[in-house]
C-alpha cells in the first residue's frame, strides 16, 4: 500500500474522542460554547478517575460499608464516598459548575469560590449507582445531569436552580463500570456513547447516535415486591410472561439492581424498566433528581418513553425536594404505553368498585 493510501486508511479507521466530539459538537449548543464542553471534559476525567478505583476495588480496602448512613437511610459504601469526592473536585476545577447536588450529600454543596460563583451551570448526580453491587463484582454506575441556574451570576448557588423540572436540563448522561466502562451522554441532539480504552486512558466514539428499538424481549423489575405492587404493575408482568406470537412473548426477566446497568442493556436491546409505587412507598425508590430525569432524558432523545406510570412524563415534573423520589417506568416506546394501558385501566377498576 502506497504511504499516501496507507494514511486515508488510517484516518478512516481513528478513533473520535470523548473530548474531540465535545469539541465537534459544541456548536450545536446555543449557549456560549466552551463553558459546557469544559464541564462534560471534567466528568470525562472524572469518571476515568473512579473507573480506576473501581477496577482496583477488590484489591484495596475500598470495599465494604463504613458504617455510615446516607440521607436515604441507607448504608454508605466507600466507594460511594469516593466517586461522590472526585466529582465534586472535577466540577469544581471545572470553574463552570456553582454547585452540586448529590444523592450522598444532605444539602447542595456549594462552590464559595469567586470564580465558581460565576459558573452559570448546577449539577445533580448520583456519583455511584447499585452500591449493593459493589461487593460481588457486578456492574455499577454514575448517573448526572447538568442545568443552567436560575438565580443571579457572581453570588451563590441557591436552592431554586437544583428543583427545575426534567426539560430544563441541558445535558445529561451516565458512565458504566462494567465488562467495560462506558460513558453515555446527550445535550439534546442525541446520544452518543463512549466506551473507554484502557491501553489509551481515553473514552472513544463506539455507540454514534444510539436509538432505542420501539419494543424488546426484557422487563426489567424487582419482581421480589410483587405483593407490593400495584394491580396494574401485577397484571403487566402476568402479560410479559404469557405466550404470544405477535408480539413476540415470553419477555425475558433481566434485573441487576444496578439501574445504570440495567437501562443500559434495554436502551441497547429494546425493553422497559420499572421502579414502581410499593405498598407503604408511594413514590417507589428511585431519585427523580439524580436517576430519573438524566435517564429519561437520555431516553427520549433515544426515541423511547419514560413516565410515572400514569401518564406523567418524568420531566415534566416540577421537583419540589432535593431527594424526592418517583414511580419510574422507562424504555422501548411501545412497552411503556403498554404498561401505562394495564396501570390506568386497573385504576379506573378499582375506582369503580370504591364507587359501588
Ligand atoms: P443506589 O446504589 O444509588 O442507592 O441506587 C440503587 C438503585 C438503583 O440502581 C436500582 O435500580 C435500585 O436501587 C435497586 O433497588 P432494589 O434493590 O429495591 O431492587
Ligand atoms: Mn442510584
Ligand atoms: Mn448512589
Amino acid at each position: 500500500m502506497s504511504t499516501e493510501k496507507n494514511y486515508r486508511e488510517q484516518v478512516k479507521h481513528r478513533v473520535t474522542t470523548l473530548n474531540e466530539f465535545i469539541i465537534e459538537r459544541q456548536n450545536e449548543f446555543p449557549y456560549a460554547k466552551g463553558e459546557l464542553s469544559r464541564l462534560l471534559s471534567h466528568i470525562g476525567l472524572a469518571a476515568k478517575i473512579v473507573n480506576r478505583e473501581v477496577n482496583k476495588a477488590g484489591l484495596v480496602d475500598i470495599l465494604g460499608e463504613i458504617g455510615a448512613v446516607n440521607v436515604q437511610g441507607e448504608s454508605v459504601k466507600k466507594l460511594d464516598v469516593f466517586a461522590d469526592e472526585k466529582f465534586i473536585n472535577a466540577l469544581q476545577a471545572s470553574s463552570e459548575c456553582c454547585g452540586i447536588a448529590s444523592e450522598e450529600n444532605k444539602d447542595i454543596v456549594i462552590f464559595d469560590t469567586e470564580v465558581a460563583k460565576k459558573g452559570k451551570y448546577i449539577v445533580t448526580m448520583d456519583p455511584l449507582d447499585g452500591s449493593s453491587n459493589i461487593d460481588v463484582n457486578v456492574s455499577i454506575g454514575t448517573v448526572f445531569s447538568i442545568y443552567r441556574r436560575i438565580s443571579q451570576t457572581g453570588h451563590k448557588a441557591e436552592l431554586q436552580d437544583f428543583l427545575q423540572e426534567g426539560t430544563r436540563q441541558v445535558a445529561a448522561g451516565y458512565i458504566l463500570y462494567g465488562s467495560s466502562t462506558v460513558l453515555v451522554y446527550t445535550t439534546g441532539r442525541g446520544v452518543n456513547g463512549f466506551t473507554l480504552d484502557p491501553s489509551i486512558g481515553e473514552f472513544c466514539l463506539s455507540h454514534p447516535n444510539m436509538k432505542v428499538p420501539d419494543s424488546g424481549q426484557f422487563y426489567s423489575i424487582n419482581e421480589g415486591n410483587y405483593v407490593h405492587f400495584p394491580l396494574g404493575v401485577k397484571r403487566y408482568i402476568k402479560y410479559c410472561q404469557v405466550y404470544d406470537k405477535q408480539t413476540n412473548r415470553p419477555y425475558s426477566t433481566r434485573y441487576i439492581g444496578s439501574l445504570v446497568a440495567d437501562f443500559h442493556r434495554n436502551m441497547l436491546k429494546g425493553g422497559i424498566f420499572i421502579y414502581p409505587a410499593i405498598e407503604g412507598y408511594p413514590n417507589g425508590k428511585l431519585r427523580l433528581l439524580y436517576e430519573c430525569n438524566p435517564i429519561a432524558f437520555l431516553i427520549e432523545q433515544a426515541g423511547g418513553k419514560a413516565s410515572d406510570g400514569m401518564d406523567k412524563r418524568i420531566m415534566d415534573i416540577i421537583p419540589t425536594s432535593l431527594h424526592q423520589r418517583v414511580p419510574f417506568f422507562i424504555g422501548s416506546r411501545s412497552m411503556v404505553e403498554t404498561a401505562e394501558t394495564f396501570m390506568r385501566e386497573a385504576e379506573e377498576e378499582e375506582k369503580n368498585k370504591k364507587s359501588i
